[in-house]
């Protein structure tokens, strides 16, 4: 693949970091508030969904409505999603990721979710006939999106127009209330997709050398 590799073994744990049990579950990267992550769980009680919020005040709105709902199959996560995912994840594990109105990144389209070597990793972490979902009130986002699943990832998908009346999370509900076009991707693993960490296994919060390092000279230059 013409995209530079994702430097895996250099993330450092979350902190406190807590290993999941190894079963299949869906994963939504930047829940906010957490409404569709709490609409999704009560939906699909045979589901099990984690929703993962890097902003703490949006994650503490998150956890203060779970715990008023009560969904036993959520369990929401206060980190950034990157070294949690490869922390935590086991390859195949997942079968549905949900990236609903990501940030856009105008000034700086290499951190948009499928620019980044990152991506390689969250597709090694998908089981064979798994879906990411990817939403966004920016056709550009969605354009640019759809071309690197064709040039630089190979991938198999479906576009489609979010409804009027849809309103899975707060960031949707506002986008359609204005009248823009909200669109998403739906793509998914075919059997035989391979990547270069097909056999990473999760670091379960432990820290290589060089992730040591890396905390070590943040440290050192505070
Ligand atoms: C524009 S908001 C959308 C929130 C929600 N999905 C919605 O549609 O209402 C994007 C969210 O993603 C979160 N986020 C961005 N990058 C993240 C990361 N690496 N890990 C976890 N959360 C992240 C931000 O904190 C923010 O809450």
């Amino acid at each position: 693949m013409p995209i530079r590799q994702f430097q895996a073994q250099r993330m450092h744990a979350p902190r406190d970091f807590q290993m999941i049990s190894p079963e299949p579950v869906c994963v939504e990267i930047g829940a906010g508030k957490g409404k569709h992550a709490l609409l999704f769980s009560a939906q699909n009680p045979e589901k099990k969904l984690i929703a993962i919020e890097r902003t703490r005040e949006k994650y503490l709105a998150m956890q203060k409505q779970h715990a008023l709902e009560g969904q036993t199959n959520l369990q929401v996560i206060h980190a950034d999603a990157m070294p949690w995912i490869v922390h935590a994840l086991l390859p195949q594990q997942i079968q549905q990721f949900f990236i609903l109105y990501p940030n856009p990144e105008p000034h700086n389209p290499a951190q948009r979710w499928l620019n980044m070597p990152f991506f390689e990793f969250l597709l090694s972490r998908l089981q064979v006939g798994g879906t990411v979902t990817l939403a966004s009130n920016i056709p550009e986002y969605i354009a640019e999106a759809q071309q690197q699943l064709i040039d630089v990832w190979k991938l198999p998908f479906i576009k489609e127009v979010i409804p009027a009346t849809s309103a899975r999370t707060h960031f949707e509900i506002k986008y359609l209330e204005r009248g823009e076009l909200c669109q998403q991707l739906i793509i998914s693993k075919p059997e035989g997709y391979t990547t270069r960490f097909d056999d990473f296994q999760p670091l379960q919060g432990q820290n290589s050398a060089q992730a040591m390092a890396l905390t070590h000279d943040s440290q050192d230059a505070e």
